[in-house]
């Protein structure tokens, strides 16, 4: 068994990681700010090692790779890394020193598909900051374990879901009033023919491919796993099924995208944007295959279980 440091071990994923790690045997160490707690207590919480640590305070200091390699970890999982820098940075302090780099990073690395469902292998054109520097942070990952630099493997998660925040909604955003409306019976307005699609994984399905990965770790090291839901969704089929499951038959209408924006919130608008303008829809055959990734939940049972608790929709 392993010393395991994970960097950002309280939230989505941590939540459920956290709690199989200690009970796979490992000793744990979780390095964040001290703020967040996970989403579901669980008693393995009282036999992991919290350091508190600003990952970006360090790193402006230009320490944060050495205090983690300080916690003499033989695996790190780095939730949190979301600029080439600030991975080049642990990286760096980490080769040599560590047997297995788990890292997490997106299935938008890969941008808008030419075909469906994405493998890891096809060709990428990510586009906005955030999937263009998670898709570097992969290469430069991959490169320094194909060299032998560094013992890394890249998991790339769907929209997280679980209980305790609001799951990315069949409108492709974040509002919760999406869920309370097809509750409640209402009509619901979706963007283009509502056939652009969405790509769920519950947050603990994140961290059985993470375990996979330690698991494997002749297999997992210089790759990169999907990890999501056996089937992405569209948008019409995520709002009929809502529907059904609190038993009313679907009210949909379907403006051209332009023209629905208009009727939405702005920034909901622009989370739609971001969503449909890439509508992942992606491969877990590489994750079975390598890792023994087998996703308990599908997309829509993720997604129900979240919103059972969500405020205002219980019940
Ligand atoms: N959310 C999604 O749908 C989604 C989809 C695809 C990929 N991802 C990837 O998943 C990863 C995020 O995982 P998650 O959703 O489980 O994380 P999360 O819920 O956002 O939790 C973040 C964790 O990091 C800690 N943290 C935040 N800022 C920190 C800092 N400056 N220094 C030290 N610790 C810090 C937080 O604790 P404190 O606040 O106490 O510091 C918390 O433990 C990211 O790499 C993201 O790109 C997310």
């Amino acid at each position: 068994m392993a010393r395991v440091v994970i960097i950002g071990g309280a939230g989505h994923v941590g939540t459920y990681l956290v709690p199989r790690l200690v009970e796979a045997g490992h000793e744990v160490v979780n390095v964040s700010r001290g703020v967040a707690r996970p989403y579901r207590a669980h008693a393995a919480w009282g036999r992991v090692r919290q350091v508190v640590l600003d990952r970006g305070a360090e790193e402006a200091a230009g320490r944060f790779g050495a205090a983690i390699a300080a916690l003499s970890p033989e695996v790190v999982i780095d939730m949190i890394c979301f600029t080439p820098a600030s991975n080049a940075e642990l990286a760096d302090a980490l080769t040599g020193k560590v047997q297995h780099l788990v890292s997490i990073g997106t299935i938008w690395v890969h941008g808008a598909l030419t075909s469906v469902p994405a493998r890891e292998e096809d060709a990428r054109a990510p586009f906005g900051d955030y999937g263009t520097w998670k898709s570097q942070i992969e290469d430069d990952l991959l490169a320094r374990a194909r060299r032998g630099d560094l013992p890394a493997t890249v998991i790339r998660p769907g929209h997280i879901v679980g209980p305790g925040w609001a799951p990315l909604n069949p409108a492709g955003h974040f509002n919760p009033a999406v869920f309370a409306e097809i509750k409640a019976g209402r009509t619901l307005s979706l963007p283009n023919f509502g056939l652009e699609t969405v790509h769920h994984v519950h947050a603990d399905d994140v961290a059985q491919a993470v375990m996979g990965a330690i698991r494997h770790w002749g297999a997992a090291v210089g790759e990169a796993f999907n990890a999501v839901s056996p089937a992405a969704l569209t948008l019409k089929g995520y709002a009929e099924a809502m529907y059904r499951h609190w038993g009313h038959e679907p009210a949909l209408r379907f403006l051209p995208f332009e023209e629905w924006a208009k009727v939405v919130a702005p920034e909901d608008a622009q989370a739609t944007w971001e969503h449909i303008a890439r509508s992942p829809c992606h491969s877990i055959d590489k994750a079975r295959r390598l890792i023994g990734y087998q996703p308990r939940y599908t997309s829509l049972e993720a997604v129900q279980e979240a919103v059972a608790v969500l405020p205002g929709l219980q019940g």
